[in-house]
């Protein structure tokens, strides 16, 4: 066995993994299908990277109301649970473990994709952004504030899709509570205005995602409930930190301890916040200490900083992003300190396998 950190098994509550390289959810926007659900095209690109240690995949979204992207997979029709069985499938023939990432863009949408009404999200705030839609980028709209009632509603769909999950074969879930979008947008005072129950207090803005978790592990034990957080995302997707902001990712990591969950799930920040004094650079170093469970870290990694993030205990788990889709065997190539190979980013979001599954492994060369 190799000593590199990254290499040596690690074990979340009950599941076993082969290594610590992880396969970090990616849209990749090639369920061009009426239902949108995942194809045999899926199966072949998952089953190229079972040797990660956990796959997770792309964000799935949890109703129509959750859509917000052109071709993204579902987990909500019959049709998707099918197609994701497939994946699942091919993912255990290889002796791989897959949990699949449950998503809801909130505000980032726009009408084309809801018969002409707008999009929903904690508050009626325009993210200002752009919209990938049918007919190319469009300009993001206001949004219609969801009322109480509907963000109950939202919690029960994430149950449903778990449910959905656990049919489909996979082997745990992760909830995307990152990077912008529903769940992101309770947490930060820029997209939520509330004054019920989920907004105002930190607890409050906070709810939500532990409503979920709670929903969800009727379906899932929590030990194989996954939670992914971007606490210094800032001037993208919408997203505006303010003083408030690290202190109520404090709260939420504090929090999850309760549950002893498969993991967290942390991003480095996607862009340089160095100069902003109310946010954290590194997020690792931050937020170690306040978390008891198993850690993945992502952003920026490559195979040394990877190794020396775990060694220095700061992280059990590195999520790879962009590595991965170019390098369908990443841990085997760490294991033979092999050349990595580029990707293409003209072909991260387009149908077909060009850029999807003709990534080479190195026994093809
Ligand atoms: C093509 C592409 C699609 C992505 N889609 C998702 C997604 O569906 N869900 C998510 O949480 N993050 C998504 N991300 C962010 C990645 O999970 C990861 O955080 C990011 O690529 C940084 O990691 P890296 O430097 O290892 O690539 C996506 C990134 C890329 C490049």
């Amino acid at each position: 066995m190799s000593n590199q950190a990254l290499l040596k098994p690690i074990t979340l509550g009950d599941l076993e993994l082969k290594n610590r390289v992880i396969m970090a959810p990616m849209t990749r926007s090639r369920a061009d299908n009426e239902a949108n659900a995942a194809t045999d095209l899926h199966a072949k690109y998952y089953k190229q990277r079972a040797s990660a240690g956990l796959i997770i995949s792309e964000g799935s979204q949890i109703s129509s109301q959750a859509v917000g992207y052109v071709n993204t997979a579902g987990i909500y029709k019959p049709e998707q649970i099918e197609g994701w069985k497939k994946v699942t499938d091919a993912v255990h023939d290889e002796d791989g473990k897959i949990f699949v990432q449950l998503w809801h863009v909130g505000r980032m949408s726009h009408p084309d994709f809801h018969d002409g009404d707008k999009p929903v999200a904690p508050s009626a705030v325009n993210p200002n952004d752009k919209s990938y839609t049918y007919e190319g980028f469009k300009e993001t709209v206001e949004p219609r504030a969801l009322t109480t009632a509907e963000v109950k509603q939202v919690v029960q769909d994430f149950k449903k899709a778990a449910k959905n999950a656990v049919d489909a074969g996979f082997d745990g879930i992760e909830i995307h509570s990152s990077n912008g979008y529903l769940i992101h947008q309770f947490f930060n005072n820029s997209s939520n205005h509330r004054d019920d129950e989920y907004g105002g207090s930190i607890e409050n803005k906070a709810r939500i995602l532990f409503e979920i978790i709670e929903a969800a592990k009727v379906f899932f034990p929590t030990n194989r409930i996954g939670v992914r957080l971007n606490p210094s995302l800032h001037g993208l997707f919408g997203m505006e930190a303010d003083e408030e902001t690290i202190p109520t990712f404090e709260y939420i990591v504090k929090k999850l301890n309760d549950y002893d969950l498969a993991y967290l799930h942390l991003s480095e920040p996607f862009t340089d916040v160095s100069d902003i004094d109310y946010l954290v650079d590194n997020i690792a170093d931050h937020f170690r200490p306040l978390y008891k469970g198993n850690l993945m870290i992502n952003g920026g990694f490559d195979q040394e900083s990877g190794n020396k993030v775990i060694e220095n205990e700061k992280a059990d788990m590195v999520a790879y992003g962009k590595l991965f889709i170019s390098n369908p065997d990443l841990p085997v190539r760490f294991e033979k300190n092999a050349e990595l190979q580029d990707w293409d980013s003209d072909t991260f979001y387009v149908p077909g396998a060009k850029g999807y599954t003709d990534y080479p492994k190195l026994e093809d060369k």
